[in-house]
C-alpha cells in the first residue's frame, strides 16, 4: 500500500547557470513541478510516494521519469501524451536567491492528465493525498484532479492542498480563487504563502486570515509559510510561530515543496489525527520542516535538491552550532531562538506565573517589539506559548503589565475575572515622524491564552511627552482604585482610574532625585514589610538606560519611601541612590502581580543584559534571557532601609547532587580546587577573612577562561571580574571587574552562587549585595578553586550543588518522570 500520492504538474525548470563565453545566457535543466516536489521530499524521508501526472512523449518526459525512479517515487501513474510537450519552466533568480517564472505551457502535457488516467483504487486505499491549484487551470487535468481529490476524501484520506498560485497559468484571477477556495472545502492540511493568504481571504493579518480559512473551510491544519522568518501554524486548539534556520540562499525554488514534504512525512510518521497534536509536537515537526525548505535553497534546482533525514537533521545541528546553545542558559529563562529583552505583564492567576517579555521573532537584534509568553506553575520550568501580543495599527509593543481584574472592573469581561495587559504602543506621529508612546489595553478571559486589544486604544496619551513608557499597575485599595507608575524621560508619575480605560494624573516623582545617568525606565511600586517588624515601607523601583559616558550602562535603582495614593514621597536625601544589582546584566526588572496574600512573597524578575551591548552578546540566533526569580525584602541597616533579595525557594528542587566540606584551612601555597563534570552550579560558601588577604573564588574552564568572584577585606569589596571570563571581545566594555561595599558580619561573608552557561548570580550576606552578569565561557566551566592573596582563609563550609537544567531535551528520562509524577 502507498503512503502517499501527490497530483499534478511535474516539469523542467530551467534555472540560470552563469554565461557562455560569448556573454550568452546559460541554463540548467532541472526536474521540479510543485506536486513532484512534494512526492520526492517525501520519498526521499522514506514514505512511499507515487505521483499521478503526464509528461510529453519526448526527451524531457523520459528525464523526468527516470529521475523520479531513481528518486523511489512510483511512476507507475505518469502517463505520456503526444498532444502536447512536457511543460517547461524558466527560472530567474535575484540576488537572494528569490524566483520567478516564464512558463512554456500552451498547452503542456500535464494539463493532458484525464479523468481516467486517474488510479481510483490506488487513491481509495492510500493515507495522504496531495494537490496543488495548477492542475486545475485547464481540462481535462482539472477535472482530473478534482476527481482524485474527492475520492480520495471518501476514502478518508488526509488531503493536503497547497494553492502555488502563478497568476500567468491563469485565464483570469477569479478563476485563479475559484478553484483554490474548491480545494480549501477538501483540505485538512493547507499550506499557504502570505501573499497568497491575503489575495484569498483580502487580510493583511495572518493569523486573521489563517482563522478565518480554518473556520470557513473546517481545515483541520492551516500553515503560513513566511520564507526565512519560517511559519506560522494554526490547530483548532492552538497555534504559534516557528522561526526559520538562517541560511545563505542561492534558489529558493522547491523550497516550500520540501518543506511540505517534511511536514507530512512528520505528520505520516506520528500517525495521529491532527487535532491531536500537542504544541510542542507541532513546533518540533515545523522545525524539521522549516530545516528541510531551508536546505533546498541551498542548492540549484528542486526536486533533485531535496534531503534526507540526514541532512535535515545535520542542518539543524549545525543551526545549533550557530545558534550557540552552549551558552544557552541551563535554568534561567531564555526564549528558544531570536531576540528578548525586558519581562512584561508578570501576573500570577489561577495556578500559573505568567512571563510575557519584549520579543522579536524574526531577529536575534531588538526591532519592532511583540509580547512573548511563557507559563510556569514553579518560577523555574516554563512552558513557551505562542506570542500573545503583536504590532498592530498603533504600533509596536513595548513593556508593560498585567492585573487580574477581580471584580470586572473594565468591564471587559462577562461573568468572571480576566486579566488585563496594560502596556506602552510605540509608533510615530504620522505628521512629523517623530516618535509616540500612548498607553494601551489588552485582554484575556481564558486564563492568558488568547489575546484581544481593547477597541478603543490607546487609552492614555500626553502628546507632550516623548518618552512616555513602561506603566506598572496594581488596586490600592485605600483609595479604591487603580494606580498607574509610567515614567517620562527624567521622572516618574501615577495616574489613578477606577476601570482602567480611563486615567488621570495624581502625581509625580524624581525630577531631581537618584540617578538621572540615563532615561528612567521600568517602574514598579510595591509594599513590603520591614523585617519582621510588622512595619512596611514603599519601594520604587526605576531603570535607567544607557548612556555612552557610564561605564556601567543601563542599571537599576530603587527608592525607600511612602506612597500616600498620590504621590511617592522618599525616605532619603534625593541625592542618595540605591542600586538593586551591582552586576552588568540586570536591568527592567519588575514583580509579579496578584501572588496570592497567603504566599505573600514579592517576586522580581529582570533581563540579564545591558542596552550597552545586548545587540552584540556572541549568542548566535537566540539573544537574551532572564535573572533568577527572586524574593525581595526590607531589612533596617544603620544605612537605613534596604533591599535584600535571593532567588526562591523553588529553585532547590534543581539540585541533583550535592558536595560539602567543613573547616577547610587554605592559604596560596594550599589552595582549594575541586574538578567539576557539571557545569550547572550553585556554591554556597561560609568563609572566615578575619586573617586573609583577598579571597578568590575562580570558575575556571579548560580553555584558560576564568570568572572571578572576589572579595577584598580591606576595601570591604564584593566583586566579579569577568575580563578573561571567556568570549568579551565583542564590547570594549564587556570585559570589566566591578563590584560593591559589603561589610563583613562578625570577620565573616556568605557568599550564594549560582552558575549557569552563560551567567553568573553572586548574592552577598543573605542578598544585601548582588552582582548578576553575563559570561560566555570559551568551554564549559570543569574547575573550582578557592584561594587567598595572602594570609590564612577558613572556610567555615562549602557547599557544591549540580543542577539540573530546565529543559525537557536535557533530562534523563527517570528524571522527567520523576518530575512530572510530582
Ligand atoms: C527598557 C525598554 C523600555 C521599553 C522597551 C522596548 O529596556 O527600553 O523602556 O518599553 O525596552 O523594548
Amino acid at each position: 500500500m502507498l503512503d502517499a500520492i501527490a497530483i499534478g504538474e511535474v516539469l523542467i525548470d530551467f534555472t540560470p547557470a552563469g554565461l557562455t563565453e560569448g556573454g550568452n545566457e546559460q541554463f540548467e535543466c532541472n526536474p521540479g513541478g510543485a506536486p513532484a516536489n512534494v512526492a520526492v521530499a517525501l520519498s526521499r524521508l522514506g514514505t512511499k510516494t507515487a505521483l499521478i501526472s503526464k509528461v510529453g512523449q519526448d526527451r524531457f518526459g523520459s528525464l523526468l521519469r527516470d529521475t523520479l525512479l531513481s528518486s523511489g517515487v512510483d511512476v507507475s501513474g505518469i502517463s505520456s501524451t503526444n498532444e502536447a510537450n512536457t511543460t517547461l519552466a524558466f527560472v530567474h533568480l535575484n540576488n537572494d536567491g528569490d524566483r520567478s517564472f516564464s512558463f512554456y505551457r500552451k498547452p503542456g502535457a500535464d494539463t493532458f492528465l484525464c479523468p481516467q488516467d486517474i488510479p481510483l483504487d490506488r487513491i481509495e486505499s492510500c493515507r495522504l493525498l496531495h494537490f496543488g491549484s495548477l492542475s486545475m487551470t485547464h481540462e481535462p487535468a482539472s477535472s482530473a484532479t478534482r476527481a482524485a481529490v474527492i475520492k480520495a476524501k471518501e476514502a478518508g484520506a488526509l488531503i493536503s492542498f497547497d494553492p502555488n498560485i502563478r497568476f500567468a497559468l491563469w485565464e483570469t484571477k477569479d478563476a485563479a480563487k475559484e478553484s483554490i477556495l474548491w480545494g480549501m472545502k477538501y483540505a485538512d492540511i493547507l499550506k499557504i504563502s502570505e501573499e497568497e493568504l491575503s489575495f484569498i481571504t483580502d487580510l493583511t493579518d495572518i493569523e486573521k486570515g489563517a482563522q478565518e480559512l480554518q473556520q470557513q473551510y473546517g481545515i483541520a491544519l492551516v500553515v503560513v509559510t513566511l520564507a526565512d522568518k519560517g511559519c506560522y501554524y494554526r490547530l483548532t486548539a492552538h497555534d504559534g510561530y516557528v522561526p526559520g534556520l538562517p541560511v545563505k540562499a542561492i534558489d529558493t525554488t522547491g523550497a516550500g515543496d520540501a518543506f511540505l514534504g517534511c511536514l507530512l512525512f512528520k505528520v505520516l510518521e506520528y500517525g495521529i489525527s491532527l487535532n491531536q497534536f500537542t504544541q510542542q509536537q507541532m513546533i518540533d515537526m515545523l522545525r524539521f520542516a522549516n530545516a528541510g525548505g531551508a536546505f533546498v535553497t541551498t542548492r540549484k534546482g528542486a526536486l533533485q535538491s531535496m534531503p534526507t533525514t540526514d541532512e535535515i537533521n545535520k542542518m539543524m545541528d549545525s543551526y545549533k552550532q550557530l545558534n550557540n546553545d552552549g551558552w544557552r542558559p541551563g535554568y534561567h529563562f531564555s526564549p528558544s531562538s531570536h531576540w528578548l529583552n525586558d519581562p512584561n505583564g508578570l501576573v500570577y492567576y489561577e495556578g500559573e506565573y505568567h512571563l510575557f517579555y519584549q520579543y522579536h521573532p524574526f531577529s536575534n537584534k531588538w526591532g519592532p517589539m511583540h509580547w512573548g509568553h511563557a507559563i510556569s506553575q514553579d518560577l523555574i520550568h516554563w512552558q513557551h506559548e505562542p506570542i500573545a501580543l503583536f504590532p498592530d495599527e498603533h504600533g509596536a509593543i513595548f513593556s508593560g503589565c498585567c492585573v487580574v481584574d477581580w471584580n470586572n472592573s473594565s468591564g471587559l469581561f462577562v461573568g468572571s475575572p480576566g486579566l488585563v495587559a496594560i502596556f506602552t504602543h510605540a509608533d510615530t506621529y504620522p505628521e512629523t515622524g517623530q516618535p509616540r508612546q500612548r498607553q494601551s489595553l489588552a485582554y484575556s478571559s481564558d486564563k492568558g491564552r488568547t489575546w484581544h486589544k481593547y477597541e478603543e486604544n490607546p487609552v492614555l496619551s500626553e502628546p507632550d511627552l516623548v518618552d512616555f513608557r513602561d506603566p506598572k499597575v496594581f488596586w490600592h485599595p485605600e483609595s479604591k482604585r487603580w494606580v498607574m507608575a509610567i515614567v517620562a524621560g527624567d521622572h516618574v508619575r501615577f495616574y489613578g482610574s477606577e476601570n482602567l480605560r480611563e486615567w488621570s494624573l495624581t502625581g509625580e516623582f524624581g525630577h531631581r532625585e537618584g540617578s538621572h545617568d540615563g532615561v528612567w525606565e521600568c517602574p514598579d511600586l510595591f509594599e513590603l514589610s520591614i523585617d519582621d517588624t510588622g512595619r512596611t515601607k514603599w519601594v520604587l523601583v526605576i531603570s535607567i538606560g544607557d548612556n555612552a559616558s557610564c561605564p556601567e550602562g543601563s542599571r537599576t535603582q530603587y527608592f525607600i519611601g511612602e506612597f500616600d495614593g498620590n504621590t511617592f514621597i522618599n525616605d532619603n536625601a534625593a541625592d542618595h541612590i540605591m542600586w538593586l544589582d551591582y552586576g552588568r546584566d540586570n536591568y527592567a526588572g519588575v514583580t509579579w502581580s496578584d501572588v496570592p496574600e497567603q504566599d505573600g512573597r514579592r517576586v522580581m524578575m529582570g533581563w540579564m543584559s545591558n542596552w550597552k551591548y545586548a545587540n552584540e552578546t556572541p549568542t548566535g540566533s537566540w539573544r537574551g534571557s532572564m535573572t533568577l526569580p527572586r524574593t525581595l525584602s526590607l531589612t533596617n541597616r544603620d544605612e537605613g532601609v534596604v533591599l535584600t533579595q535571593m532567588p526562591v525557594r523553588e529553585i532547590e528542587q534543581l539540585r541533583k547532587r550535592s558536595m560539602s566540606w567543613s573547616e577547610v584551612m587554605i592559604n596560596p601555597e594550599i589552595p582549594f580546587s575541586q574538578k567539576m563534570s557539571d557545569n550547572l552550579l550553585e556554591i554556597e560558601a561560609d568563609i572566615d577573612i578575619s586573617s586573609s588577604d583577598e579571597v578568590h573564588i575562580t570558575l575556571k574552564s579548560s580553555e584558560d577562561s576564568e570568572t572571578v568572584i572576589g572579595y577584598d577585606p580591606v576595601r570591604q569589596w564584593l566583586y566579579i571580574d569577568r575580563s578573561k571570563s571567556g568570549l568579551t571581545d565583542f564590547h570594549s566594555s564587556f570585559p570589566c571587574h566591578h563590584g560593591a561595599s559589603m561589610i563583613p558580619d562578625n570577620g565573616k561573608i556568605k557568599l550564594h552562587i549560582w552558575l549557569d552557561r552563560n551567567a553568573v548570580e553572586v548574592y552577598g550576606n543573605e542578598g544585601l549585595v548582588v552582582l548578576t552578569d553575563q559570561i560566555f565561557p570559551k568551554s564549559s566551566i570543569n574547575m573550582i578553586s578557592i584561594n587567598s592573596r595572602s594570609g590564612q582563609l577558613l572556610l567555615n563550609s562549602l557547599h557544591i550543588h549540580a543542577l539540573q537544567s530546565i529543559h525537557d531535551s536535557e533530562r534523563k528520562p527517570e528524571q522527567l518522570s520523576r518530575r512530572r509524577d510530582g
